[in-house]
């Protein structure tokens, strides 16, 4: 059976190296037991070269953004290249809270192709911001997935995961968490958008993981119930004691 796949997005916290240093080896000296988990964690950019030396590898490392190309005039930008180079193994492209500050769906196709290209796994975040009774959400996710997979080889698609992430249950601000009925719903449609677009053999075989005020509580229905491969945690991901609790639950499974 595949691995369950627990990413834990950091986000914009915490404020420095020692408090980063803290959580992350927590989270690794209590990652021994779970072993049908690949256990992810994505700090903060400046953190990770430590943060990856400090983990020794029982928690993998990844990053919440990046750029396409190796090296450039980009001002500002760090490519998957340099990622690589300082440990990373997973990527995040096309959070909602990137996206609302301007990363559009060219420009994370562009992110995509160069993440895929590279060898990293890479994560795709796709989500209405708010669900209709006529459908039109289904349409939303669906454009989203056809542009920002655009002219991405089938050979690629072994790190390919899918992050069904609906904008109204993340963050602070959460209308409420998904029910495991909308993810399975979610999980099914993206699916069926991957197989058309890339065949059923390969479409099917890409993960799809479910984010959004996950917690030890309702962590296992997402898996059981939605059936996804695996969750993208924020909040609950900075509490080293509520997030090894989601791990613990998820390894059970
Ligand atoms: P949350 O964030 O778990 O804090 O809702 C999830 C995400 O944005 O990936």
């Amino acid at each position: 059976m595949a691995k369950k796949i627990i990413i834990g997005n950091w986000k914009m916290n915490p404020l420095d190296i020692k408090e980063a240093s803290l959580i992350l080896s927590e989270i690794a000296r209590n990652r021994e037991g779970f072993k049908n988990i690949n256990v992810v964690v994505c700090p903060p950019v400046l953190f990770i070269e430590r943060l990856s030396s400090l983990s020794k590898n029982r928690v993998i490392i990844g990053a919440q953004d990046f750029f396409f190309g190796d090296v450039g005039s980009y001002t500002g930008q760090i490519s998957t290249k340099m990622l690589k180079l300082s440990g990373v193994k997973y990527v995040i492209a096309g959070h909602s809270e990137k996206r609302a500050v301007g990363d559009s769906d060219i420009l994370i196709n562009q992110k995509i192709r160069s993440s895929l290209s590279a060898g990293l796994k890479t994560v795709l975040c796709v989500g209405e911001s708010v669900r209709d009774e006529s459908g039109d959400y289904l349409s939303f996710i669906k454009n989203q997935i056809i542009s920002d997979l655009d002219k991405i080889k089938k050979e690629w698609l072994k790190n390919l995961i899918i992050a069904y992430e609906p904008m109204w249950a993340i963050g602070k601000n959460a209308i409420r968490s998904a029910d495991p009925a909308d993810v399975l719903e979610a999980s099914i449609f993206i699916k069926k958008i991957l197989v058309e677009l890339f065949g059923r053999d390969e479409g099917i075989k890409v993960p799809i993981i479910y984010g959004g005020s996950v917690d030890s509580n309702n962590c296992v229905n997402f898996l059981n119930q939605g059936k996804v491969d695996g969750l993208l945690v924020g909040r609950e991901s900075l509490n080293p004691v509520n997030f090894i609790k989601i791990l613990k639950s998820v390894n059970e499974i």
